[in-house]
């Protein structure tokens, strides 16, 4: 819901629980009244009433109080806008006017408004010598949605060195703490707390892509606990370079800052009539602790970003750790018919099927079958695979090119690279420059021709490097192929997606090195990461957990002993209660697995089958973080409610204390459909329920069903 002070100078937006207030001065100054619990439109003219801060020499009478800081005039925090043209540096800028979607109204407008569609969007309009700022603001739910506009209606050249989403301002509190996602290869979405102290704590991504270093989101509060407190959290939607500043003020007050683009060296060059949209940087409130907030993230992620979402993710199988390179059809084939009887949904045939593609040295670029590999194309293995009753996918990696490879040898200048300079390569590839519009066209009639050429259910799309020598020779202003990329990355998803609707896509960057709202937006799940360690994966999905629903969150269950990284031996049950948080896939080399081992999985994946839509669309509970000790998670969706539960290590002997469960109804009854027992759901909440885990690495699944009418 939109509301509008009188005189159209304050703006109060609201959700369901929360609010967010925002005002523009007589003098022109945008100012930051509120965010936090739901408050009514008199007070936030409340709030904009009160006097502002008593002069000071040293002090800016405007940090830490505004809205949107640009660079220039009395500021001395860190700009979410900063422009350049050839004259001067910096924005002087002056109000004209608001709108929203329901109302139309010029800054002039004395009468009071309010407006509650689910969309309702405000869009407050400055200019300064030609340059319009727009400055978007839309909720859903509690989670509002910033972003910027800017358009050169001037008749020089403007250049945009710094251009952020959006700057959220927190209320004043002692003792702000940040929470954040990191991590590297193998190793992502590891979730860190700490206490923040005066000065910047700066996260980001120089390499082009969101990378595996920090996911780019940011939580922070004072005194939460996992089910209790005020969280606030932003999170960005964008895939290329980025940078998340928060700052703690001299006053104690926090400013968070983001946008696309790491450095402030120039992000575009806006010539006469040019405009750019940054991404959204999406903040929300919330007063349930961190769990109330990761059910609140996800919500929004299911009702308004991930595609389709409310249609749950099919059980996929994929070769990649059990074969790498070393595939051909009649292998595939036949783990594609071991695959069907244990009950996969989606076959994914992953790197290695095209071009010179035989190990990663050769063939990225050219994206048609291997003759030796698939003699008659995909074709043939995407028709025995739905025969068998699955769907069929396949690997790509479209931003690439490996040197030794059709492509390169025709195009050598469609890479990224600097005159004179070595071309870096890593994995032996270079990265395609995506800005280019003939690079584009390749791209599209390679991938829809691909597309067309076999009845493909699914892409998986890699991104398997950095950018490292992103120049483009005859460019008057290479470094535009930073944002320029993406927009041809998201521009090319939107086209295959509406050429192929019937296609679904993961987006997958050497693990989860490309997780993001953007992204998010234009596939149907990501690959969390290398790791498939299912002890190492419980703290990853913890961490993805944090902003993120499982319904997106591939999970496969590997070898034992673990083929990638560590040789940990676990059990199958371990193994696939792990992996059942997410969605359930399915990656070891099954033409190993004994037959006993085989109905075990059968077994297990009819289970996920069952418990899927809870898991997949209910609310997440984390009733223990793993931390060493037991840990369990709970999904609950409406009558039902799925707990997955894990033990490390049992010291002593010490039995595992009951689990208490959470979202259920204390005055409700509850089946659970392992034992049969029936749980009060008062006790269950209050008292908890026993697992039975015991020794290490075991594992378990309790499903529990409210019992009508008692
Ligand atoms: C990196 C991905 O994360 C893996 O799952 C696999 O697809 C390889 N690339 C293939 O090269």
């Amino acid at each position: 819901m939109l509301e509008i002070g009188a005189g159209g100078r304050t703006w109060l937006l609201s959700g369901p629980t929360s609010s967010y207030a925002l005002h523009v001065t007589e003098g022109g100054e945008l100012l930051h009244l509120h965010w936090g619990p739901r408050i009514a439109l008199a007070d936030a003219e409340a709030l904009a009433a009160l006097p502002a801060p008593r002069y000071r020499p040293f002090e800016s009478p405007l940090d830490g109080r505004e809205e949107y800081p640009v660079e220039g005039g009395p500021r001395f925090v860190r700009p979410a806008l900063s422009v350049r043209t050839e004259e001067r540096r910096g924005t002087e800028w002056v109000f004209e006017g608001h709108e929203s979607d329901d109302t139309s109204t010029s800054g002039t407008t004395d009468s009071t408004d309010s407006t509650d569609g689910i969309d309702d969007e405000l869009r407050l309009r400055f200019t300064d010598a030609g340059l319009a700022i727009t400055l978007h603001y839309r909720m859903r739910g509690d989670v509002l949605e910033r972003w910027v506009t800017l358009a050169n209606g001037g008749p020089a050249p403007v250049e945009l060195l710094r251009a952020d989403s959006a700057t959220w301002t927190l209320p004043e509190r002692d003792g702000w703490r940040l929470s954040q996602l990191h991590g590297r290869w193998a190793a992502e979405s590891r979730l860190v707390r700490s206490g923040l102290t005066y000065g910047e704590k700066v996260i980001g991504s120089r390499r082009g892509h969101t990378g595996h270093q920090h996911l780019p989101w940011v939580a922070l509060e004072a005194d939460a606990t996992e089910e209790r407190g005020e969280v606030y959290g932003c999170a960005l939607a964008w895939s290329g370079s980025w940078r998340i500043a928060v700052a703690q003020l001299p006053d104690a007050r926090v400013q968070i800052t983001g946008g696309a683009g790491y450095d402030d060296s120039g992000l575009l060059r806006l010539a006469a009539g040019e405009a750019f949209t940054t991404p959204v940087f999406a903040g929300l409130w919330s007063d349930g602790g961190f769990g109330g907030a990761s059910r609140a993230w996800h919500a929004y992620q299911r009702a308004y970003v991930i595609p389709d979402a409310d249609r749950d993710r099919p059980v996929l199988y994929n070769s990649w750790e059990a074969t790498e390179f070393h595939i051909s059809e009649e292998q595939q084939t036949a783990l594609a018919r071991r695959a069907a009887a244990i009950g996969v949904e989606l076959f994914v045939v992953d790197d290695g099927w095209f071009g010179a593609r035989t190990s990663d040295r050769a063939g990225l670029g050219d994206w048609r079958p291997s003759h030796d590999r698939f003699p008659s194309g995909l074709k043939p293995l995407a028709d025995h695979v739905h025969a068998l009753g699955m769907q069929f996918g396949i690997w790509v990696e479209p931003e690439m090119v490996n040197p030794d490879s059709d492509l390169y040898r025709a195009h050598p200048d469609w890479v990224q690279y600097q005159p004179g300079r070595k071309r870096t390569e890593f994995r032996n590839q270079l990265v395609l420059n995506l800005a280019r519009e003939d690079v584009q066209e390749y791209l599209w009639e390679q991938l829809d021709a691909l597309l067309s050429s076999a009845p493909i259910d699914y892409v998986k799309w890699d991104f398997n490097r950095c950018f490292t020598d992103a120049g483009w020779p005859g460019e008057p202003y290479p470094q535009r192929l930073w944002v320029d990329h993406v927009r041809a990355l998201y521009a090319l998803l939107d086209r295959l997606r509406a050429a192929h609707p019937a296609v679904a896509f993961e987006s997958c960057s050497g693990g989860g090195g490309r997780v993001d709202l953007g992204v998010m937006s234009r596939t149907d799940e990501v690959w969390t990461s290398d790791n498939t360690d299912p002890l190492d994966r419980l703290a990853t999905q913890h961490g993805f957990s944090q902003i993120h629903p499982a319904r997106v969150m591939a999970a496969w269950v590997t070898d034992s002993p673990n083929t990638q990284l560590n040789g940990r031996v676990s059990s199958l049950r371990f193994r696939f209660v792990s992996s059942m948080a997410g969605v359930l896939g399915v990656g070891g080399d099954l033409a190993q697995w004994t037959e006993e081992e085989l109905a075990e999985a059968r077994d297990w994946v009819d289970l996920y089958k069952e418990i899927r839509p809870i898991v997949q669309r209910g609310d997440l509970y984390r009733l223990r973080p793993p931390d060493g000790g037991p840990s369990a998670i709970q999904y609950v969706l409406g009558d039902e409610s799925v707990v997955l539960a894990w033990l490390q290590a049992q010291h002593y002997g010490e039995p595992v204390p009951p689990l208490r469960l959470r979202g259920l109804d204390p005055a409700a009854t509850y089946a659970c459909g392992e034992t049969g027992e029936v749980h009060r759901g008062a006790v269950l909440l209050h008292h908890g329920l026993r697992t039975g885990l015991h020794g290490d690495l075991d594992a378990t699944v309790i499903r529990l069903r409210r019992i009508p009418g008692i």
